[in-house]
């Protein structure tokens, strides 16, 4: 398989789609480095991932990625620890706001920003960090953002969480432009609702919105949408950069 002794880091693996996507590159051989910012879930999912793969093969780190030091301390470290640069980046670490959904005359600064903090600056400290001179592959690689659904529509309530998103594919698009030269491939993904801890919670706090039906008629599971990251990560799609690719059962067009 193309990932096999492969580096790739990894944010958000502690959870949901992050987590399942740790489980396939361990499968697949790759070398990963994790990171989030909830400890005790990274811990037991090390634990987990160390029973698929030699634990050689795995490096794990808690960081918040809004604090630039502790992202560039991250890649910088991952690049020692596994002694080679890195081959590719699943940034999935993401953040849903609990409450009830607000129309925009509600929404604080403080709970806008929240949102934007990590899911688009957060998410632009690391790719920025990882394309720092001499940290890739000089030969290329793999960049893949998870964005969304709500990167694509709009839904009433939820402005914040649907504004960071749209960052989030913008963001992709526009350093698809520069990275090409280097052969650095950089994409996202659109989930659509997923069956992972983030919807649970939503689901408790009645924080989930009313989304356009489904195609397929039923919500995604997390290992649907790791495995487009890990094939969007392999050299499986190497003519394709700078593109959206919706796992959302057929929700949007
Ligand atoms: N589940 C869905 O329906 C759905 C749909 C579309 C997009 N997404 C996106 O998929 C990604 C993964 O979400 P999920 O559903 O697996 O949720 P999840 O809550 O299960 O996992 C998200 C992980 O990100 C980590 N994280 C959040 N903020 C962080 C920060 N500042 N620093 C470091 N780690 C942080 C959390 O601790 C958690 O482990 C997110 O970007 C989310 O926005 C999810």
């Amino acid at each position: 398989m193309s990932l096999t002794n492969k580096l790739i880091t990894l944010t958000g693996a502690a959870s949901g789609i992050g987590l399942s996507t740790a489980r396939l590159l361990a499968r697949r051989g790759a070398l990963i480095a994790l990171a989030d910012y909830d400890k005790p879930n990274l811990e037991a999912a090390y634990k987990e991932l160390s029973s698929l793969t030699k634990s050689s093969n795995l490096s794990s780190t808690t960081l918040d990625i809004r604090s630039t030091s502790s992202v560039n301390n991250w890649i910088e470290n991952t690049t020692k620890h596994f002694k080679r640069p890195i081959d590719g980046c699943a940034n999935i670490a993401g953040f849903h706001p609990l409450w009830t959904p607000k129309n925009v005359q509600d929404i604080s600064d403080e709970e806008f920003e929240e949102v934007l903090s990590i899911n688009t600056t957060g998410l632009f400290k690391c790719v920025r960090a990882q394309l720092k001179e001499g940290v890739f592959n000089p030969f290329g690689g793999s960049i893949v953002n998870v964005g969304s659904v709500s990167g694509l529509i709009g839904f009433a309530g939820d402005s914040p969480y649907v504004a960071s998103k749209h960052a989030t594919h913008g963001l992709t698009k526009s350093i698809s432009k520069e990275t090409g030269a280097r052969n650095i491939r950089i994409n996202a993904v659109a989930p659509g609702q997923t069956n992972t801890p983030m919807v649970h919670a939503m689901a408790a706090h009645k924080g989930v919105l009313p989304t356009p039906p489904v195609s397929l008629g039923r919500e995604g599971q997390p290992e649907e949408v790791a495995e487009l990251i890990v094939w969007l990560l392999g050299d499986e799609s190497r003519y394709i950069t700078g593109s959206v690719y919706r796992v959302d059962g057929g929700m949007v067009e």
